[in-house]
């Protein structure tokens, strides 16, 4: 699909093939790789972190979408951004001074990201939004992979584009969870730049 950047899930890859996974993506149109980041606290499994980052950085030049599912993810960005980040995307619920933080991020020349959870509207973050380079709009609860979408969080994605195209800003708009073929088109037409697919995209269900 012409202008839409699919960043297939790391998590719903083989951990003891990372080599094969990352090679997968770049044959099957990979726009960027999505490392999904869980504390164990924020959401309840812990996956993985900067060491697993760096260690494959050296292994493909796609650019890193890093999804940090944690608490305070003021204090986890600079080693990220060492371990290899180019786009590090943080949790709007996790987060007091997001645009600080945002700001911080565009300081060290990455992009910044601000995700929303299904609770969470977009009126929420409005005042960050002129502010930001990507907004995830999460259609899962976080935590997990091969859930299935909610349909309600796809209008978050139409009003996003919206406001967008209305006041002119500049970010991207990520989706998150549950994307197959079946619900890929909802997503589209709502005006999604990113796809982020772990389960579907592995299973090689999903292609771009
Ligand atoms: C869920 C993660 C997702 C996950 C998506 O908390 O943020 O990135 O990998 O997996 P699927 O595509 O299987 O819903
Ligand atoms: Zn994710």
């Amino acid at each position: 699909m012409k202008n839409k950047i699919l960043a297939p899930s790391l998590l719903s890859a083989d951990f003891s093939q990372l080599a094969q996974a990352l090679k997968q993506i770049e044959l099957n149109n990979g726009g960027a790789v999505h490392i999904d980041v869980m504390d164990g606290s924020f959401v309840p499994e812990i996956t993985y972190g900067q060491p697993v980052v760096r260690s494959i950085r050296p292994l493909t030049s796609l650019p890193f979408d890093v999804h940090l599912m944690v608490e305070h993810p003021e204090t986890q960005v600079d080693s990220f951004i060492q371990a290899g980040a180019d786009w590090i995307t943080f949790h709007h619920e996790a987060c007091v001074h997001s645009h600080r933080l945002i700001q911080y991020i565009q300081s060290k020349g990455k992009k910044a990201g601000v995700a929303i959870v299904p609770s969470t509207p977009v009126s929420a973050i409005a005042e960050i939004l002129e502010y930001a380079d990507i907004i995830l709009v999460m259609t899962v609860n976080p935590g997990w992979g091969g859930q299935v979408l909610i349909p309600s969080c796809v209008k978050k994605i139409a009003e996003l584009n919206k406001l967008r195209e209305e006041r002119g800003y500049k970010y991207l708009i990520s989706v998150d969870g549950g994307i197959n073929p079946t619900t890929i088109s909802s997503v589209i037409d709502a005006g999604v730049d990113v796809i982020v697919s772990g389960s579907a995209f592995f299973s090689g269900e999903l292609k771009l």
